[in-house]
């Protein structure tokens, strides 16, 4: 026989010669949650294996991480002291710009990225500030600009919109360079869907709408053509990185958006489909490592550079055989 694909599949060697995808932990961000207070580290039951943590826990944590190769975090706040306009996000003491420059203090290699969004910081839960029962876009980016700003001058090294709002990357980027932090990159949350697959993490940071859905602002999951227009103009205001949440109901979406740019893209493996994983692990009907595995290179397969996984630290453990 002329073709006989199985010759490049009887031996481990020749097998990983023509391997055509691997995930290494320098595409994996790891996303941490922090709270106030201290001495804390609360489980949170619908994401087996991830933690609130207090800033000194945070520290300790991050301590075990970059033992472990993991080089980056994406960085949730949460707070008791939500009011309407989310005030804690852009406030100097804040949860998230206390935590960066802790951290920045102790691991001023540790790479931040920070979550900017008002959905954690609100009463109403919304992501954005509410006028007349709705979301008012513009006025939302004038406080999202003090809030990328004060993340940034606390210590973020990239700062990531996930609100889904017209004009947030040109508006982030406008108060950035005004600032001289020219050098500080954008990663948008460009193609955000409406989804089910948020909901554990809706519970981890006590996030959900009071009133309403977000299928205001994020995208309908039956469309894909959208997807392609919402990137096109993240990076027409400037994004350096795109994004597509939620990942695994969405290899068509990453696969179509890598043909068409040429910058890095990311997508975010949520805690929906984290969650899913450990759960059938839990009950002993798959194999938790090897589905994990499985599932982080499909989205390698379908084109995403950067991974965004709550798995990240059980994959470096896994490396170590720890
Ligand atoms: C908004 C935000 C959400 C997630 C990341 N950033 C929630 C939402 O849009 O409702 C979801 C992440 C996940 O499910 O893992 N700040």
């Amino acid at each position: 026989m002329i073709k006989r694909p199985l010759r490049l599949r009887n031996s481990n060697v020749i097998r990983s010669m023509v391997t055509e995808n691997s995930i290494t932990l320098n595409d994996l961000i790891y996303p941490l949650f922090v709270i106030e207070g201290q001495n804390k580290k609360n489980p949170i039951n619908s994401m087996p294996n991830m933690y609130q943590f207090s800033i000194d826990k945070l520290l300790f944590e991050i301590d075990e991480l970059i033992n472990l190769g993991i080089n980056s975090t994406l960085l949730f706040g949460i707070t008791e002291s939500k009011d309407k306009i989310g005030s804690n996000s852009f406030d100097k003491n804040g949860i998230i710009q206390k935590a960066s420059r802790e951290i920045k203090k102790r691991f001023p290699d540790f790479y931040i990225i920070t979550d900017l969004c008002f959905c954690e910081y609100t009463d109403h839960g919304h992501c954005g500030i509410i006028k007349n029962n709705e979301i008012d876009n513009d006025l939302t980016l004038q406080y999202l600009k003090k809030q990328a700003l004060s993340h940034v001058q606390s210590g973020s090294d990239l700062v990531a919109p996930s609100g889904m709002l017209d004009g947030m990357v040109r508006a982030i980027r406008e108060v950035l360079d005004e600032n001289q932090y020219y050098n500080t990159p954008i990663m948008s949350y460009s193609v955000k869907y409406a989804s089910s697959f948020y909901g554990p993490f809706r519970d981890a940071v006590d996030s959900s709408p009071k009133f309403g859905d977000r299928k205001n602002y994020q995208m309908d999951p039956a469309n894909s053509y959208e997807a392609l227009k919402e990137v096109s103009i993240d990076i027409d205001e400037g994004a350096d990185i795109v994004m597509v949440k939620p990942g695994m109901s969405y290899l068509d979406i990453i696969y179509k958006i890598k043909k068409k740019i040429n910058i890095p893209l990311a997508s975010y493996n949520v805690s929906g489909e984290y969650s899913m994983v450990k759960a059938a692990a839990e009950k002993g009907w798959i194999n938790e490592n090897l589905v994990r595995n499985e599932l982080l290179l499909s989205f390698k397969r379908a084109g995403s550079d950067i991974i965004i996984s709550y798995f990240t630290k059980d994959y470096a453990k896994d490396l170590k055989n720890i």
